[in-house]
């Protein structure tokens, strides 16, 4: 008979059984089962595992010089990870598959490599062959960058015993497997015992790791949210698949702060920083059409213009549609609610749309206000002033409340030329080139802007037409 080399243990009273079941005869819990390597089989990798005895330091002893982030060489990742990777750290990236990770990283390792270090990629899903084209289409090709294409935990650290790198990449965590795990790649245990083995392994060697993993549709890491403890850095990145517009961000930071957003266009030469965002997402925008607004966001530190559509047509349905794209469902909802009993703007028999315009995700409080207008504007077809920039977070009595950075927002609009800003009674003083109209409620807002609601249900208006932009009233 097979040895048994694993156990599945309950995740939630550590009882160990041989097989799997359904129900842990511990505890008595459904489905906490997960399976992992017996103390046993660890034998001397398990003290792998623990690693050596550090001793106790006094804080002002303690050697910092081994820990300064090496850049990477692509400026937008430099300033999500506060300045490059930090040697012995673990850095997972997520996202989902197709939006560039590989491309990210061979691209990054490339320019790391270009300095002579060496860079071990592995590349669990690809060929090498596949690895090399790309690199080659990059205009890339470092002698000092080494590609195999492995999916064996063992193996793996095999190849770092021999190439000795000071960066890995292990693209992807969920295809690589420990061979004395049944459970398939990718499940939970899979994945939590080769991260385990990897993040020790970069412990001991002072090597800095990247992972990356695949993300689900709903955000989370397939199987592996495990995976978000045991490593130092967990990164996202995100973006439409449809769009070329790529945004990095840090969830988790050892090392340095979760704030710093990092964008990225995806082009025929691969992945190209952006750093002009805002000058990016308004370039296809068209002026003096109803439902367009542009609100000044926060993504992190840096402030980001982003052009808001809503869309309001006659609905056929009962409970008609509300649909929305890169702007918070719920939140939209509780604005329909507020535009409908504190401004009397009722979109009961109207199906509506509202959208982030370039793929990105819009989740601030403070875009509410933008939202709001969007919408009244689509429901009464009468677009808004195109010099104007609106910020505030509406309140469920229609109240405005004042938005953070409200100064630095309003610099980037004053930036891009835009005049106008609408924003709440309190805050600061708008910066030069740019003049505030404060408000204190949704009602007033709409009022300033001369926006009128139809009177009429759905039903009975033409369908909506736009104004040209030469009779626009602004
Ligand atoms: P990839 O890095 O393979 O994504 P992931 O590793 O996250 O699954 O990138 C996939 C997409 O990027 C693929 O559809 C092709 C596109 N792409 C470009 O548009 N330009 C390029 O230079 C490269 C290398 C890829
Ligand atoms: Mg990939």
């Amino acid at each position: 008979m097979a040895k048994v080399r694993s156990v599945f243990r309950c995740t939630e009273c550590g009882t160990a059984v041989p097989k799997w079941v359904g129900r842990c005869p511990g505890c008595e819990e459904w489905n906490t089962l997960i399976e992992e390597l017996d103390a046993e089989t660890r034998g001397p990798s398990a003290s792998l595992l623990l690693g050596p005895r550090d001793a106790p330091t006094p804080i002002s002893d303690v050697d910092v010089a081994d820990w300064q982030a090496r850049p990477t060489g692509i400026p937008e990742l430099d300033r999500v990870l506060g300045g490059g990777l930090v040697p012995g750290s673990v850095t997972l990236i997520g996202g989902e598959p197709g939006i560039g990770k590989s491309t990210l990283l061979l691209q990054a390792m490339s320019a790391i490599a270009d300095d002579g270090v060496t860079v071990l990629y592995i590349s669990a899903e690809e060929s090498k062959q596949q690895v090399r084209l790309r690199a080659e289409r990059l205009g890339t090709l470092q002698p000092t960058l080494w590609l195999a294409s492995e999916t064996s935990l063992p193996h793996i650290l095999d190849d770092i015993d021999e190439i000795a790198p000071t960066v890995v990449i292990v693209d992807s965590i969920q295809s690589v497997h420990h061979p004395d795990i049944s459970s398939a790649p990718g499940s939970v245990a899979q994945v939590r015992e080769c991260a385990a083995r990897l993040v020790a392994t970069s412990k001991s060697r002072d090597l800095a790791i990247v992972l990356v993993g695949h993300v689900t549709k709903e955000g989370g890491l397939a199987g592996p949210r495990v995976l978000e403890h045991v490593v130092d850095t967990v990164l996202a990145f995100e973006g439409d698949r449809h769009h070329a517009l790529r945004l990095l961000r840090a969830a988790k930071h050892r090392f340095g702060a979760t704030d710093q957003l990092g964008l990225f266009e995806m082009t025929e030469d691969g992945l190209i920083g952006v750093p002009d965002p805002s000058r990016l997402f308004l370039a296809d925008r068209r002026k003096g059409v109803s439902g367009s607004v542009v609100v000044p966001t926060m993504e992190g530190h840096r402030p980001l213009l982003v052009e808001l559509q809503a869309l309001v047509t006659r609905s056929p349905l009962a409970s008609p549609r509300r649909s929305s794209q890169g702007v918070d469902s719920g939140r939209l909802s509780l604005l329909l609610a507020v535009l409908a009993e504190r401004a009397g703007f009722s979109f009961a028999d109207t199906d509506v749309y509202a959208l982030a315009v370039g793929g990105v995700k819009v989740a601030e409080p403070a875009a509410d206000l933008g939202l709001a207008l969007a919408l009244a504007s689509a429901l009464a077809g009468q677009p808004l002033p195109a010099d104007l920039v609106v910020c505030g977070e509406v309140g469920l009595g229609g109240e405005l409340r004042q938005v953070s950075h409200c100064d630095r927002r309003l610099a980037e609009a004053a930036r891009l030329g835009f005049t106008r800003a609408l924003v709440p009674k309190l805050g600061p003083e708008p910066p030069d080139g740019i003049a505030a109209i404060r408000v204190g409620t949704l009602a007033e807002a709409i009022d300033a802007i001369g926006i009128r609601p139809d009177p009429r249900p759905a039903r009975e208006r033409a369908p909506s037409q736009d104004p040209a932009p030469e009779d626009h009233p602004f």
